[in-house]
């Protein structure tokens, strides 16, 4: 479990579902993404697919943010830990709409990049972005990670062919 000010960020959970689905299923706000749910039998599959076990090379982790004020879920942010050595991992968020704007995104990927490098000793973090989706972008030069790579058409999402740009940060640039 990670500790912000504002929130807490778990492992995803069974229960979670319902929450999940609702910001999840907004095919307007998640329109980059690679996944959008088209019904709760989806979001349960995701979770059920979550490892057991944190930090284990070549799986995807997915934890949830919870706002502390409301206690209310409101987004959350997926872990990839890469490669076998497990010194390189990739990290992508998703907020509620609702949510947009207040800083929650910053606030807590700053804190995961910082468990990521100081308590697991990562090296390097990447983040792949579609080149249109510019809050994205902001969130991740804001946190100040370097663009390194601009591939063309190299991701097909929703059954289309985009552009993918990587980000990565090294743990000596992570203040
Ligand atoms: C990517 C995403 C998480 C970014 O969310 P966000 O709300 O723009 O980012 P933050 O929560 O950090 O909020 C930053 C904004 O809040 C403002 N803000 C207000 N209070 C703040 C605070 N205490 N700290 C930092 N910023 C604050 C900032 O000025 C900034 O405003 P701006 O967008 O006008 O520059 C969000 O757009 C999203 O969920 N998109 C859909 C999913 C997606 O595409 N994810 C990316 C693929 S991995």
């Amino acid at each position: 479990m990670i500790e912000t000010k504002r929130t807490i960020i778990r492992p995803i959970e069974h229960k979670d579902n319902k929450q999940i689905y609702s910001y999840r299923s907004d095919s307007e706000t998640n329109k980059y993404q690679g996944w959008i749910p088209k019904s709760l039998k989806d979001v349960n599959e995701f979770i059920s697919k979550n490892p057991t076990e944190f930090n284990k090379p070549e799986s995807w982790f997915q934890l949830v943010i919870i706002e502390r004020e409301t206690d209310k879920i409101i987004g959350d942010i997926g872990i990839h830990f890469i490669d076998n050595d497990n010194f390189q991992s990739e990290i992508g968020c998703t907020l509620s709409k609702i949510i947009h704007g207040k800083g929650f995104a910053t606030e807590t990927v700053g804190a995961v990049i910082d468990y990521l490098f100081n308590k697991l000793g990562k090296h390097r973090i990447i983040t792949s972005i579609d080149p249109e989706n510019k809050s994205s972008i902001n969130l991740v030069e804001r946190l100040g990670f370097r663009k390194e790579a601009h591939f063309k058409q190299s991701l097909l999402i929703n059954g289309k062919w985009v552009d993918d740009i990587i980000y990565a940060m090294l743990k000596s640039d992570w203040k």
